[in-house]
């Protein structure tokens, strides 16, 4: 039973929405909102992560990137906003991005141990469930499920969709427990006030005209927004919201020291590749995420889940 369940429009809405989807993946149509994607450099860069995955292996590097990857921290973060409703002081947000969770073996397990001690109202994941972009997805299950037993907040699990993630997995994760935001919004109600959560579709593959409207709401309610990628930051701020969560970089995944990235796979805004950045009246957040993808291997960039707390205020309290 989802905690948010569907309204009839928005059933209607996603029959919409999951006939374009499943278009665009049908055909492998990568779109963004600046046009056609193309699929020539990945073929390249494919490639040269295989080279680099053997010489990490001969060099002896492998397992230290593995252990790396395993290693998952867990980021306080305490954000403050004059206008936060009362109830919602203190309110705290599990933040889970980009877990690709069939990536390493056992990663559950670790995400398991690290929430559980773990004190929060809302649970919200930015994307990329699954490590391919293609093919099989129900081998995240058994893991999603065993998840899911430490991700059971009152006020419940809200999810979008990455680029490597289908349309498919939609149904499967809702049983769960899981609420989609496809290009659709939720209020989140405490002691009669409440916070709208706008979650779009990806934006890196799957641009659609749909995640841009979704994000014009005319109401006065505090707004966040929930995307895998920063590419509609600037959109949401034009609309009025006050905090935009999102992942997709990986945090660079592999980077020089000092956590300088090698590849963001961000051609937009390079310098929101992880933490906390600012657009015009807008907070945002870039997760490093708590997966891999590629290759299983992290260097200078450590996997993360963050734990937002909401303050009402101008300045949070260090
Ligand atoms: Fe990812």
């Amino acid at each position: 039973m989802l905690n948010y369940p569907l309204h009839k429009k928005e059933k209607e809405d996603r029959i919409i929405w999951a006939s374009v989807r499943s278009t665009l993946e049908a055909f492998r149509f990568k779109h963004k909102r600046s046009g056609k994607k193309t699929r020539s450099k990945w073929t390249l860069f494919e490639r040269l992560l295989w080279v680099f995955k053997l010489l990490l292996k001969l060099a002896g590097l492998y397992e230290k990137g593995l252990a790396n990857a395993k290693n998952i921290e867990v980021t306080n973060v305490k954000l403050a906003f004059p206008d936060l409703p009362s109830a919602f002081n203190g309110f705290k947000i599990l933040h889970l991005s980009d877990l690709h969770i069939d990536a390493i073996e056992g990663l559950e397990n670790i995400l398991v141990r690290k929430i559980k001690p773990l004190d929060f109202d809302l649970c919200v994941i930015t994307g990329d469930f699954r490590m391919d972009t293609t093919g099989s997805f129900r081998q995240i299950f058994p893991a999603m499920q065993k998840l899911m037993t430490v991700l059971r907040p009152e006020n419940g699990v809200l999810a979008v969709l990455g680029n490597h993630d289908t349309y498919k997995m939609v149904d499967l994760l809702e049983q769960l427990g899981i609420r989609f935001l496809l290009n659709e919004s939720v209020f989140v109600e405490k002691e009669n006030q409440r916070l709208l959560i706008t979650g779009t579709d990806d934006t890196y593959y799957f641009y659609t005209d749909m995640a841009l409207h979704a994000l014009e709401h005319n109401g006065n309610d505090f707004s966040i927004v929930l995307s895998h990628t920063n590419e509609l930051s600037d959109v949401a701020a034009e609309n009025n919201y006050k905090l935009y969560l999102c992942g997709h970089t990986h945090g660079g995944q592999i980077c020089l020291p000092g956590g300088i990235p090698v590849i963001s796979h961000q051609k937009e805004i390079r310098e929101r590749v992880r933490g906390l950045w600012r657009q015009n009246g807008m907070m945002g957040y870039t997760s490093a995420g708590a997966g891999v993808s590629g290759i299983p291997l992290r260097f200078n960039c450590p996997p993360e889940i963050t734990v937002f707390e909401l303050m009402r205020g101008d300045t949070a309290p260090v």
